[in-house]
């Protein structure tokens, strides 16, 4: 059995595995017009003689020449290819056909081979994510660098599983799926994905030696949960997918890799009922929103008889918006009902830093409570970034790059340095974006911004930052229109504060 493996073009030609694949994707090819693509392939440049494709190809069977071209004619239109234009496959007229590409032959070492990969299997349902999953499988097979970005426990090791599920029976070698979770040393990468690999580590796994053992791979990597290690993976990932055509890479993380050719993809979170008719929901209506889903069914796991009925529906559905729709939030609101049922889930919700507490013990540590999982991504902050999160903490509706510069920014801290800490934010998902009418303002989900208000209690400058806060929100008040003041969130949460609900948020001064 001829072991090599023939490159060309976007194409990869194995012998061995009876394969032709374009961009890391199996084509279609008959028997016969594989064979036929492997002679010619194999006598790359010369002419070879209809005579001789015969013999190869219906070595007992007296064949007519028209049946030949039937299958040439097939071979070419899978080859085509618009990148180069020009046809793989020439016909010589009264001689045969040649192969007219620059061919490369590589030669397939015998052990670390591998046809399919073992995956972890996921032990639940994947709920609601169908669409994305098979839009992510469409664009990966055109992009060779797709991430997926969100906030923590959002849902992104979940759909990567899935997608990599999909892409194991795709290509060629399978799928590796990589958890960078326990590198905690941007060291410890290349180990770390080299053994996932099956390359052979050694005391000092090099990028370069990595890069060597996958160039005639053909397959997908997945690289989950990269944002502490992100420069270094990008690099590896860079490396890899210049030096190797029929890779292909899923990453997943809380922010972009920002590596060459990288396609971002957001995840937001699952569907909840809308807020303004959740009120008079039916259980039947509710439980066709995936978040509402994923509740039922964790709640239902661990307390006995548990169902939605209609007069709970309208206390679910405003529970899981009140959770922002983050799978992770909802399955530790879940595993609380229990002790608090639902109606006493949404009143301590207030305080849900302090109720979102009991994670899985086997999931990642980060995962146990919802605090774990925002100090995951705060840890990962500079001082800047830090000091501005907390300080973001003060708004209670949308802000806009205005507000943020007249009360986060200060002696210390000039505008510019604050704007670029606030798009960090963003891209780390730590702070939404909102693009309603052409305007874009952000927002802190209301755990995210419980979040942020216990750091800025750390800030020696938080009073300050209140005192600007107020101010600016009694200037609003004083100078907006009745109408401005309905239309601007701001304003409304003004009137919230106005009638009340303000704590520690001095409006004097
Ligand atoms: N669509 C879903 N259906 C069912 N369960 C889900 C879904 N999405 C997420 N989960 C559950 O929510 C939890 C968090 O999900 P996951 O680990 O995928 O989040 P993540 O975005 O990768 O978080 P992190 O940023 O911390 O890596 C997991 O326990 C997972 O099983
Ligand atoms: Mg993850």
């Amino acid at each position: 059995m001829d072991r090599s493996i023939y490159t060309f073009g976007p194409f990869r030609l194995s012998p061995e595995q009876g394969a032709l694949t374009r961009d890391g994707q199996r084509v279609a090819l008959g028997q016969r017009a594989f064979e036929i693509l492997l002679l010619l392939v194999e006598r790359v440049g010369e002419v070879v003689s209809t005579a001789d494709i015969v013999t190869r190809v219906w070595p007992s069977t007296i064949v007519d020449e028209n049946n030949l071209r039937v299958h040439i004619a097939a071979l070419r239109k899978v080859l085509s290819d618009e990148r180069t234009q020009a046809p793989y496959i020439l016909n010589v007229p009264g001689r045969g056909y040649r192969f007219a590409a620059i061919v490369e032959r590589h030669f397939r070492e015998a052990e670390g081979v591998k046809f399919s990969v073992d995956l972890p299997v996921p032990l639940t349902k994947l709920i609601g994510r169908d669409s994305y999953v098979r839009k992510m499988l469409e664009e990966m097979a055109r992009n060779r660098l797709m991430t997926i970005v969100g906030p923590g426990g959002i849902g992104k090791t979940s759909v990567a599983l899935a997608i990599a599920h999909e892409l194991n029976g795709r290509f060629v070698d399978g799928c590796y799926f990589i958890d960078l979770t326990a590198c905690t040393d941007p060291h410890s990468v290349p180990d770390a994905v080299a053994e996932a690999l099956q390359i052979p580590v050694t005391s000092a796994t090099s990028i370069a030696s990595i890069v060597n053992s996958m160039r005639l791979r053909n397959c997908a990597i997945v690289l989950d949960n990269c944002e502490h290690v992100i420069d270094r993976t990008a690099e590896i990932v860079e490396a890899i997918l210049k030096s190797s055509p029929n890779i292909h890479v899923l990453a997943t993380s809380r922010e972009p890799l920002r590596a060459e050719s990288e396609s971002v993809r957001q995840m937001s979170a699952l569907d909840v009922p809308p807020a303004d008719v959740a009120g008079g929901m039916t259980a039947t209506e509710v439980v066709t929103f995936p978040a509402v889903e994923l509740f039922a069914q964790r709640v239902a796991a661990v307390v006995d008889g548990f169902s939605i009925t209609d007069a709970n529906a309208p206390l679910i559905a405003e529970l899981c918006q009140k959770l922002g729709g983050n799978p992770l939030a909802i399955e530790l609101a879940a595993a609380r009902v229990e002790t608090f049922g639902v109606a006493g889930l949404l009143n301590g919700l207030s305080d849900g830093l302090s109720i979102l507490t009991q994670g899985r013990r086997t999931s990642p540590q980060r995962h146990h409570t919802l605090r774990a999982t925002l100090d995951w991504s705060f840890a990962l902050l500079n001082d800047t970034e830090k000091t501005v999160f907390a300080r973001l903490g003060v708004f209670f509706a949308d802000f806009t790059h205005e507000s943020v510069a007249l009360i986060v920014a200060d002696q210390h801290l000039d505008v510019p340095a604050v704007i670029d800490a606030l798009n960090n934010l963003v891209a780390k998902s730590l702070v939404a974006v909102t693009r309603e009418e052409g305007r874009i303002a952000f927002r802190l989900h209301d755990l995210t911004r419980a979040y942020a208000r216990e750091k800025l209690r750390y800030d020696p400058f938080a009073s300050e930052v209140h005192r600007r806060h107020g101010r600016y929100l009694y200037a609003l008040v004083e100078a907006s229109s009745l109408k401005q003041r309905t239309n601007d969130p701001e304003s409304r949460a003004t009137f919230r504060l106005v009638g009340g609900e303000s704590r520690g948020v001095p409006c004097s001064n």
